[in-house]
């Protein structure tokens, strides 16, 4: 939580309340809508619910939100998630300022490091962090498939594969194919429980053991936010998730399957290539060391 609301030039940075959800998603669908998967419902879910792992900021001039920021934390890690300025205010200096009052917060709460992605073809917002002192450390590749086109090998048969709403999801001891899912899960999974339409999970077993988890949602295509397996077998459990998926999305008629994962996983993004997957995007990640620096 920021202690107090920051101020700055007619300027003000302050949590998120419930009242601001609606100006939240406005901003957020114009300057983000076709980069993320979110919705209404989402966004109230996120302000409302309580957990010292999120935070949702707000910056407002003359009593009107123009900004906001989501930052998931853990330890000495945090995670931007989003951040975005209202068009007709940007190049002010509203988006610096709400970053170096999150990140300033963030350090007094003991957080060291920094982290986000930010879309490769995302020119100006790469800009806007390199200048404030976050450096490129990697990259996510977001990869897409038709489902119908898609050719994972033969299942092996000695797993369960079983579908249940991610809110029932506990916690688990597996890798996940992006470096961040760690940081937001727990708390997404906190926030699922509120958010109605609920995103829902594939869980791979052997015996009573779970080996592997996808979690998706759709919004016309089947977008797979959390992929975690376990190190054990990796590439034959992804095997029994790609099919459940698929069969899913085919049962539900959506025509494109999206997974992000960490490029330094090498051998996953191979396996998911040779199933069909093309790569659609990629990201940066980039990193702001926060303990040796001012902002
Ligand atoms: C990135 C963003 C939050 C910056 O907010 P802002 O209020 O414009 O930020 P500031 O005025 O403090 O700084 C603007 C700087 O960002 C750059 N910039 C990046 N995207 C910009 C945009 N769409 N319009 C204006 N300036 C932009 C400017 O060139 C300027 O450069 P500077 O570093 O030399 O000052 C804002 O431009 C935005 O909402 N962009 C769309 C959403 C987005 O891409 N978010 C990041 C996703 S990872």
């Amino acid at each position: 939580m920021l202690d107090e609301p920051a101020r700055s030039g007619g300027f003000v940075v302050r949590d998120a309340e419930p009242n601001d959800v609606g100006r939240v998603f406005e901003i957020y669908s114009h300057a983000l809508g076709a980069l993320d998967e979110a919705d209404y419902e989402w966004f109230r879910a996120l302000v409302r619910t309580r957990s010292r792992r999120k935070r949702v900021a707000v910056v407002e001039s003359s009593g009107v939100v123009v900004g906001f920021a989501v930052v998931y934390k853990q330890g000495r890690i945090a995670f931007l998630d989003s951040i975005a300025v209202d068009e007709g205010v940007r190049g002010r200096g509203v988006g610096g300022f709400l970053l170096s009052t999150l990140e300033n917060s963030l350090r007094r709460e003991g957080v060291e490091v920094v982290t986000l992605s930010v879309k490769s073809w995302n020119l100006r917002a790469l800009d806007f962090y390199l200048r404030r002192g976050y450096v490129v450390r990697g990259m996510v590749m977001i990869l897409s498939a038709d489902p119908h086109r898609l050719d994972p090998p033969h299942p092996e048969n000695h797993y369960t594969v079983e579908e249940i709403p991610a809110g029932r999801l506990r916690r688990l001891r597996l890798r996940p194919t992006t470096w961040w899912s760690n940081l937001i899960e727990d708390v997404h999974r906190i926030i699922y429980k509120r958010y109605l339409k609920g995103e829902r999970a594939i869980v791979v077993k052997s015996g009573r053991r779970v080996r592997g988890v996808a979690e998706f949602s759709h919004n016309g295509r089947m977008f797979v936010n959390y992929v975690a397996l376990s190190s054990y077998n990796a590439t034959n459990v992804l095997t029994e998730i790609v099919h459940k998926l698929k069969a899913t999305a085919i049962k539900e008629k959506l025509n494109e399957i999206v997974i992000p994962v960490d490029a330094s996983k090498k051998v996953l993004v191979l396996e998911l290539i040779a199933m069909s997957f093309r790569t659609r995007e990629t990201e940066y990640l980039l990193t702001k060391d926060l303990s040796n620096c001012d902002t």
